[in-house]
């Protein structure tokens, strides 16, 4: 197998996030503490995601030293070979910082602009889910699948918000009118880990304005390759960035247009 190989970039995914996952661990029980805030007062940044960060960029560096890394704290770093890490290194800080379990280190690589390799592995938990484009998805070492999909109303819904006033009222406004048609709706607290647990059957839908590579890459491909669908879609929030792709949607297969239909209703969708 090729050095750009999915299966090869996997296991490097895997040792990597294992190991920064460990570090964020250990980090957590000696105490966490809130290094600065960035796009608002609940935005935080943790000395525990900036050093979990570096971790991953020293060993992606020394395995690999011609890729290039794209990461959540840190500046565009270019290579040569043509393939991109995309990091974040800790998914759900604010469930780290509280001790929720839904935190994970997420390590996606993307080689000429897909993903096809991608680890989500839970600090708290050390559930590791991990995927390869073409070998399937695993949760912990074992093969995962989507559950069946029932009809939209006895569907399980994750959703997240961003840290804006102004997206955080639009969000609210759209879940508002989601809620009603659906079996219910869980704010996880980590896209990552969100598209992995619609992966798993352990939800049946995601769907978030706003997240940016980093959080979904990897959990997109773990969803992709368990059978389900997963895609970026043209969104109505009130987002800076410009980017009008940014509404995140995760859904088994079966599930896809009914409930895509029942977010343009609900004024997810441009
Ligand atoms: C956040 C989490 C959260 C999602 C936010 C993300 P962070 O990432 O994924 O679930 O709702 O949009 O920004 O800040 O914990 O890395
Ligand atoms: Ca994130
Ligand atoms: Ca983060």
């Amino acid at each position: 197998m090729s050095d750009r190989g999915a299966v090869a970039l996997r296991e490097v995914a895997l040792t990597v996030g294992r190991e920064a996952a460990t570090l964020a661990r250990r980090m957590r029980h000696d105490g966490v503490e809130v290094a600065d805030t960035k796009s608002s007062s609940t935005d935080v940044v943790t000395r525990a995601d900036r050093a979990t960060e570096d971790l991953l960029r020293e060993r992606l560096l020394e395995i690999r030293p011609d890729d290039s890394i794209r990461g959540e704290e840190g500046d565009d770093h270019e290579g040569t070979s043509g393939v991109r890490w995309i990091l974040d290194p800790i998914d759900g800080t604010v469930n780290y910082l509280y001790g929720l379990p839904d935190c994970a280190v997420s390590v996606a690589a993307e080689v000429d602009g897909t993903v096809v390799a991608g680890a989500v592995v839970g600090i708290l938990s050390e559930v590791v889910y991990a995927a390869a484009l073409g070998h399937g998805a695993t949760r912990s070492g074992r093969p995962i699948g989507v559950r069946p999909t029932p009809p939209l109303q006895e569907r399980l819904v994750l959703t997240g918000f961003g840290y804006q006033r102004a997206v955080r009222e639009h969000q609210a406004a759209c879940v508002a009118r989601l809620l009603p048609e659906v079996r219910d709706i869980r704010r996880m607290g980590s896209c990552a880990l969100d598209l992995c647990h619609v992966a798993d059957g352990s939800a049946d839908a995601y769907v978030e304005a706003g997240p940016k590579p980093w959080d979904w890459s990897a959990g997109g491909l773990v969803l992709l390759e368990s059978g389900g669908r997963f895609d970026l879609l043209d969104g109505s929030a009130p987002l800076d960035s410009g980017d009008l792709r940014n509404v995140v949607v995760g859904t088994t297969a079966d599930g896809w247009d009914s409930f895509v239909e029942a977010l343009g209703t609900a004024g997810f969708l441009a």
